[in-house]
Formats: C-alpha cells, structure tokens, sequence
C-alpha cells in the first residue's frame, strides 16, 4: 500500500531510476504519483506530482533538465488513505520553505495533535494528508538547531510520531545524503556500482541493485556520497536508541544499538509514559536535542546484505496483456518452483525443512489457528480441510482483522499459521504480534522473501512462486494451497494417521499438481473460456458453489470476480443455496458450480441435485468437473468445463483454475483496469 523509492545515483540514473521504480511497484497503490529531486545545476528542490497513473509522472517531467540530472530524488505512488486522490494529497511533501522533501507509506496517528501543535508556532500544511506532518516536523528540528545532520532531524520528527512508516528524505542543503527510516512498514536499501536506492520492495531495484539490506524495526538509514570521490556509503543506526518511549526518567542507563554499551543520557524530562506529557513542541525539541546530541556517538548497527537474484523477466509481463493473465499461465511453472526441494530425494517423502526445528511443536499442537485476510484468508479454509482431514489436527480459521481485536483465547500449544502473499498485511502481523506475546508458535506461508511476516514468526515456508504483480492474487493463491497440502501429509504421515505407502502415494499426487494445471491451460480451453465470458459480461450478479474443499474455491472466484471486473457475485457452500441465495436466481443469474465427479463420490450427487435446483429455476449453470462428469452435467448445464480428475483433497488447485480465467476475460471484455482494479492496493498495511 503506496510505494517508496530514493536514489542516490549519477545524475542521469536519479530520477529515471526512481520511476522505473515506480512503475514496478505502481501495483501497491495508483491514486497519484510524485517525484522530487536535487537537479545538480540548480541545486533547489523540484517537485512533480500528478493524479492517476505512474505515466501520467512520467509524462510530465520527459525531457525537463531538472529531472534529468539530479544528485538525489525520492518518489512516491499512492493509495489514499488520508485526503482524496489529488495532486496537493500527493507525495512529496515538502516543509514550508521547500527544503525538505519526504514520501512515506504507512501512517502518522497522532498527526492532527501534531498539526495543531505546529501550526500553533506558525507552520502551514497544504494538504489533507497525515504524511505532510513529517516534512515540516524535519524542518522544524533543523530550524531549531542548524547544526542537526538531516539523520538527528529525522529520528527526531519520528520520536514525535506515533505510528508506522518507511520515510525516505531529501534536504536541499545535503544533495549528496539520503535518508530513510522504518518502522512497521517495509524498507529496502538497494546497492550497486553506480549508487545506493531505498524502496519499498524488492521488485523496485530488482536487476538494478545488485544486493539488498532489509531494514529492521527502528532502523535509520544514511546514504552518503563522497563529494569529491563520488564514493557511496551507507550507515544504520536503530531509533530505538533515540526514541523516547523507550526511555524513562529513571531508567535512562544506555544508550544503544544492537551492538553497544554506551551511556544512555538521563533525561529528566521525559515522562515515564514515553511522550514529553504536554509540553508544546519546541520545549520538547530541546529536549530531543539534548538526548541526540549525546547519542550521535552510538555505534552503527549491522545489518548483512542479500544478493538479489530476481530476475526481471519475473516482474515483467512478458508480451502478456496483463499481469494477471501472465500470474495465471505461469502456474504450472512456479507450482513446481513450488514444490523444489519439498520432496525428499532418498525417500520420497513430500517435506518442508524450514520447519524442521518446529515440526515436534506443531505436531503436539492442542489446536492450530489459520489466521489471514482475502484471498490468503481462503487458502487458510482449503487449509483447515486439509489438515484436519489428512492431519487429524483440530484448526480454526480466522480473519486476521477479527482476531486481533476480539480478545482471543490463546494457550502456549497453540499454533498460529499465517498465510500471505505480501507478508507485509497489517492485520496479519498484528495477529503474528498477539500469538507471539501469547507464547503459541508462530508459522509463516509467505510469498515475499525477507517481509515483516516472515521476519516476526518463529519459522517460514516460502512459496517460492516468484513475484506476483497483479493486484487479483492468484498464483500466490494456489501456492499457498500447495504449501499447506504439503503441511497437511506430512502432518499425517508423522502422527500416523498416513501411511508410509499412502504418504509416497500422495507425494506422487502433489507432484503431478502442476502438470494438470498445465492441462486446463490448453489453447483449446483458454478459447472456449474465451467465448464464455464473452458471452458472460453483461451479467449484474453471479453466483458460485462448491462443496468440501471446493467451497473455499467458491469464495476465492467470487471474491477474483468481483475485484477485478466490479460485478457483483457471491460465493456459497453448494448446499447452503437453498437457505437463501436461491431466492436470486432466474434466467439472468450465472452459476457457478464446481463439481467434479471421480473420486467424489459423495459430494458429487449432492452438487449435482443443487444444480438441478438451479435450472429448475432458470438459472444459467456454468459447471466445472472432470471428464467423468461431462456427459452427465451437459444435460443439466449451459456450459460444461472439464479440468482433470484428482483427489478430493488435491482439487481446489485445478478447479480454480478455469474460474481465475473466467474473471479475467470477463473483466477484460469488460474493459477494467485489471492489473490496477479501482480503489484496490496490492499490500494492506494499513488496519
Ligand atoms: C485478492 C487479494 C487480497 C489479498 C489480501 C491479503 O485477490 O489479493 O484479498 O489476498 O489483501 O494480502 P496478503 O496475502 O498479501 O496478506
């Protein structure tokens, strides 16, 4: 949610490098787009920022010199959360005098005390927006003491700051330092050859930066450029050894980072609650100052840098209309990226070795928890079948957002599993937050490598599916099924409840996963697909069912329906139709209903009795099942699409398939913004 980027580069890569960045990320937020920069000419700040898209930015500032030879430039897209979509609610925002220019993604809660404040001693805000109250905080340390290197001003503003936030900084007198901080909100410093980048993601630099740090909680970052040698350099210091709440007044001992045993200064007026009570600001910039000043010396903290090996044909559309489009096709490919190095070459045996450590705890769990949101949220509720269905493991799924706030009863043999494409959902790590305080183990199923989420459980599985763009999940969304069947056999196989046989059996079942996904993505299929949603995109409402494990898959393609095409639709447990949903249906109402045949027996005749209550009613039945199925439901159904037959247990990741499909052409025909679907952002940070 909102995007980041800064560069610290040679003059012709600042900028150019920042809207590169921009455009890889425009996924986390496309209300607006703004740029500020330090031309090396001029040496004043420029600012361009613009409603919409990221080209509209673009568009703008092409061929102005100013953006086209500048020492350092910080770039923002948005996703409104504070002030309507406009060019003054974007960023950057600039203090007073235009010396300072910040973009920030995350949020300033006690913005408006501060606004007041400010504005008590004379400072004018132009926009609606919580993030201004930074740039003219920064300012306002350094008007305060001129001496202030930007860094003190910073970790100063945020000491004032209740909230989260990744914040990058730029200063018209220091055009060679950048500045960035995080804390609840992620930031990367990226870093190459030609210079040094901060960004929210690691998509942003990928293929320019050649090795990535994650920020931690707390960090402040400087980067630096040697005037004369034109070196870069960099220096971490954590704001934990500033910020005030950690302190009180009888407990200021040290001051330190990770790595220091310094003396802490004693502060005798800061209140033991952390904030400086009610003094008004410039009283308590005394303060801050006093404290920075004895703490400049506080050593660095380390932070070991990654290579980045993203490949950029993986956040490329590679001749694909769509993001989405090219999510969906890739499935079988990354399913068996997926599955790379989960099955054990000796025995044969499916495994997940970044659980090693835990398997013993989860195994003697009293119950585990699935917490989530969306579409990671349905990937828990295929998981609550799977494992208790293969892992006699008693499990509660729950919106991550519900969780946190209903005081929940957790015990230290609880274990939480979150699921998330971004790791970085708010919700969700707040929820990882409670059930860690609670003692119960904390596992992550994450997509992004190094996200809040993974870093805040006690251990990770990666879904190692590459980067997903398109702001509809999908391949993120069948990985993590993936994930959790392998959870879900291992779990059975350890407790006993599979066998060795039936455990090799269903390690050769997942494996064949991405081979029939690979079968429903034929040319033959994604035409007749085609066709139906044509002939689908003047439909109002659908609706979807499914029964077992695909009732998930029910929720997921309506909820993909919905985001991406605007048409409403709703998914339901197949029998639950007749309990009121089936009061909508007539001639004009879709239907949806997933319904393979071998090996479901059991399920089979029921969905297929619901179907006929349907066309009973008139309803336009569009079914899904395997060949054995076919004949039957042509009779019943307008149209018939076949995936391969698999176990019960193994079917959401082929029936979600042609639905994802059927979302996309009907969005597409009906011309929506897929890859940008209005109001949508791709990573919730905010609550
Ligand atoms: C839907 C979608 C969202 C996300 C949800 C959670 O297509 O993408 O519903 O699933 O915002 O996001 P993550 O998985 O990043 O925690």
């Amino acid at each position: 949610m909102c995007g980041i980027i800064a560069s610290l580069m040679a003059g012709d890569q600042t900028v150019a490098v920042a809207l590169e960045g921009l455009r890889r990320m425009e996924y986390r937020g496309y209300d607006s787009a703004g740029v500020a920069c330090i031309p090396n000419l001029e040496r004043t700040l420029e600012v361009e920022k613009k409603k919409g898209k990221v080209i509209n930015l673009s568009s703008a500032v092409a061929g102005r010199p100013s953006f086209k030879d500048a020492s350092v430039a910080v770039a923002h897209t948005r996703w409104a959360t504070h002030g309507p979509p406009t060019d003054r609610n974007s960023h950057p925002h600039c203090s007073n005098d235009n010396k300072i220019a910040i973009v920030h993604n995350g949020i300033i809660e006690n913005y408006q005390q501060l606004k007041e404040e400010l504005q008590s001693v004379g400072y004018d805000f132009v926009s609606d927006t919580d993030s201004e109250i930074l740039a003219v905080l920064i300012r306002h340390q350094q008007l305060q003491d001129p001496e202030l290197p930007l860094e003190a001003a910073v970790s100063l503003a945020l000491a004032e700051c209740n909230g989260a936030w990744a914040v990058c900084v730029i200063d018209e007198a220091n055009p060679d330092i950048l500045v960035g901080a995080r804390k609840g909100s992620p930031l990367i410093l990226g870093r190459s050859r030609d210079g040094l980048m901060l960004a929210s993601d690691a998509t942003a630099v990928a293929g320019i930066a050649d090795e990535v740090i994650y920020l931690e909680e707390d960090d402040v970052v400087t980067c630096t450029r040697e005037p004369i040698s034109g070196e870069y350099s960099y220096s971490i210091g954590s704001m934990a050894d500033h910020h005030f709440s950690d302190y009180s007044s009888d407990s200021c001992e040290s001051i330190s980072s990770g790595t220091s045993s310094e003396s802490k200064p004693s502060l005798e007026s800061v209140t033991s609650e952390g904030m400086l009570g009610n003094r008004p600001i410039a009283a308590r910039a005394r303060s801050m100052k006093k404290l920075f000043r004895r703490s400049t010396s506080t050593p660095r903290v380390e932070r070991s840098p990654v290579q980045l090996n993203m490949k950029v044909e993986t956040i490329q559309k590679n001749g694909y209309k769509h993001f989405m489009l090219k999510e969906i096709m890739e499935q079988p490919k990354v399913l068996r990226e997926c599955l790379r190095s989960r099955i054990n070459e000796q025995t044969g045996f499916l495994q997940l070795p970044s659980l090693d450590n835990v398997m013993d705890r989860i195994l003697a769990a009293r119950r585990i928890i699935i917490c989530a949101c969306g579409t990671s949220w349905h990937s828990g509720l295929v998981g609550e079948y799977l494992i208790e269905g293969l892992g006699r493991i008693p499990v509660e799924v729950e919106y991550a957002s519900e969780f946190r706030y209903r005081s929940p009863l957790l015990f230290k043999d609880d274990v939480v599993i979150v699921t998330s494409q971004s790791g970085e959902t708010a919700d969700t790590l707040e929820a990882i937050r409670i059930a860690n305080k609670a003692g119960a183990l904390t596992l992550g199923i994450v997509n992004v490598v190094g996200s809040s989420i993974a870093r805040e459980t006690s251990a990770v599985v990666y879904l190692q599916v590459g980067p997903e763009i398109g702001v509809a999940s999908t391949k993120a969304f069948t990985g993590q099924v993936l994930v959790l069947t392998m959870l879900a056999v291992i779990l059975g196989h350890r407790n006993g409840n599979i066998t060795d046989a039936e455990a090799l059996d269903y390690a050769r079942q997942v494996q064949e996963i991405p081979d029939k996904v690979a079968e429903i993505l034929t040319p033959e299929n994604l035409a007749s697909l085609k066709r139906l949603s044509a002939s689908l995109r003047y439909a109002k409402n659908f609706l979807y069912l499914g029964r077992g494990f695909n009732f998930p898959v029910a929720l997921e393609s309506a909820l993909k329906l919905k985001e991406v095409s605007y048409v409403h639709a709703e998914g339901y447990p197949a029998a639950e139709m007749k309990h009121g949903p089936i009061s909508l249906i007539d001639q004009q109402m879709p239907v949806c209903v997933i319904a393979p045949k071998r090996h479901h027996e059991g399920n089979y005749e029921k969905v297929r009795s619901n179907i006929q209550e349907v066309v009973a009613r008139s309803g336009n039945v569009i079914a899904i099942t395997d060949e054995d199925g076919r004949a039957d439901l042509a009779t019943l159904a307008e149209h018939v699409m076949v995936v391969p037959s698999t176990a019960e247990w193994l079917s959401p990741l082929v029936s979600c398939i042609p639905l994802q499909l059927l979302s996309y052409w009907i969005a597409d025909y009906r011309g929506c913004e897929i890859d940008s679907p209005r109001n949508l952002a791709k990573s919730v940070t905010v609550e």
